[in-house]
């Protein structure tokens, strides 16, 4: 456990680099998890250490094949850490680039008058790409509403439009707005019910952070994080594809091997970052629990994050000691539910009366990071519906503490006193 277990908490906190400071601002809380999570300082000096290396790596010698080595131990880690015992895992621009490019290409693969099947919960990556394949591959665009109140959508939501000429389906694992998690591995197995050969793409962007990643048990075929929201650095994403994805025609190099799906030179430094975190969560894992095979210790960790993060929702809004929650606070509306199970690390709410802009500036004049979520091309599809046209989002994440909620829930509660 890591609530009520300070020393943890510190040791915890002492892997990140800026945990309470920022060096464009001085000191600061940071509840911009889902921005963009804290950098662990491994992935800092490896990324300084990889940036000096002029070899391409795999060339025939010992930097070209010790940065290769460095490419193949991330992939081996990524597939422990996210539990694939098959497919293979390759870095891209971006989350965004990768989810686009496996989408496209499975849309390209379906046969002509297939339908592709989405959510109106998915972040634009997903949703973008999907109307727009769709489109050019001649396909019918099914959109599957989500449920404003909870701020999801769930299997019964999906299996109520699903039919065999499904070809595509696309699946948010987490949702940047409301917070809430999808069922991913039920969706997933909803859809193959009815439609077999189903290519399922999911964004894990939000989710990866929360909890864990189980792909042997989503029965999926595409799979992207992000890795700058899982305490590594910006500059690339993550997929990990199916085998049968794998072999899909796809965008490559004239009589390059039929299944690489990797673009030019490889960076070994973003590679290399993977392995810290996953090292970073065997440590957390062995901290919780005493598990000694690698994969059960990532669960443990990942186990303990999602209790820790759920404790520290609950904090902000229950309350802590004297301070009032945010359910308790009249100007203060939470979305998508006080008291939803579904709630991975983040708060999503409106001070009534105030323009959200306004409130997060307030905050951030006293060092608490938080962002506003305005009704645009990212969030309009959750916040339109609700009537709203921003909101402020308070992320968290498993190094934040109950005294940083107690400073945010000091400093929203005032909000409230001065009309
Ligand atoms: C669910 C989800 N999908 C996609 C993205 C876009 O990710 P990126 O900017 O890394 O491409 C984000 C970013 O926060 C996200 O939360």
């Amino acid at each position: 456990m890591i609530q009520n277990n300070p020393a943890l908490i510190a040791a915890i906190r002492d892997r990140f680099a800026h945990v309470d400071s920022c060096p464009f601002q001085g000191e600061r809380i940071f509840f911009e998890n889902a921005g963009g999570a804290l950098t662990l300082k491994s992935v800092v000096e490896t990324s300084a250490f990889y940036a000096a290396i002029p070899d391409n790596p795999g060339r025939i010698n010992p930097a070209g094949q010790g940065t290769q080595n460095v490419i193949n131990k991330a992939k081996d880690d990524l597939a422990v850490f996210m539990n694939a015992s098959t497919g293979q895992f390759f870095a891209g621009e971006s989350g965004t680039e990768l989810l686009f490019r496996l989408i496209r290409t499975a849309c390209l693969a379906a046969p002509k008058g297939a339908k592709v099947i989405g959510s109106s919960i998915e972040h634009p990556a997903t949703r973008s790409a999907a109307r727009r394949w769709a489109e050019i591959a001649g396909l019918d665009y099914v959109n599957v509403p989500h449920n404003d109140e909870t701020g999801l959508v769930t299997v019964e939501d999906y299996a109520a439009l699903m039919t065999p000429d499904v070809a595509v389906a696309t699946i948010l694992h987490a949702s940047p707005v409301t917070g809430m998690g999808m069922d991913v591995a039920a969706i997933s197995a909803a859809t193959r019910a009815v439609a077999p050969n189903c290519m399922i793409i999911v964004d894990g962007i939000q989710h990866a952070a929360h909890g864990q990643v189980d792909l042997d048990a989503y029965t999926v075929d595409g799979y992207v994080i992000s890795p700058y929201k899982v305490f590594s650095r910006h500059g690339y994403g993550i997929a990990w594809i199916s085998d049968r994805l794998s072999v899909t025609s796809h965008d490559m190099l004239i009589d390059a091997p039929a299944t690489g799906w990797e673009f030019g030179t490889r960076d070994a430094g973003s590679y290399a970052t993977v392995s810290d975190v996953v090292a970073y969560f065997d440590w957390l894992g062995g901290e919780v629990s005493n598990e000694t095979d690698p994969r059960k210790r990532i669960e443990a960790a990942g186990r303990a994050i999602h209790a820790y993060e759920t404790h520290l929702t609950n904090t902000a809004i229950n309350g802590l000691g004297n301070l009032p929650g945010l359910r308790d606070m009249e100007h203060v509306t939470i979305l998508a539910g006080a008291d939803n199970p579904a709630r991975e690390g983040l708060v999503s709410v409106v001070v009534n009366g105030k323009a959200s802009e306004d409130v997060v500036e307030t905050l951030n004049q006293q060092g608490i990071r938080t962002h506003t979520r305005k009704a645009d091309h990212y969030s309009g599809n959750v916040l339109t519906p609700l009537g709203l046209t921003d909101c402020i989002r308070i992320s968290f994440c498993h190094y934040n503490t109950e005294q940083e909620i107690a400073r945010l829930l000091a400093a929203i509660k005032v909000l409230g006193d001065d009309g």
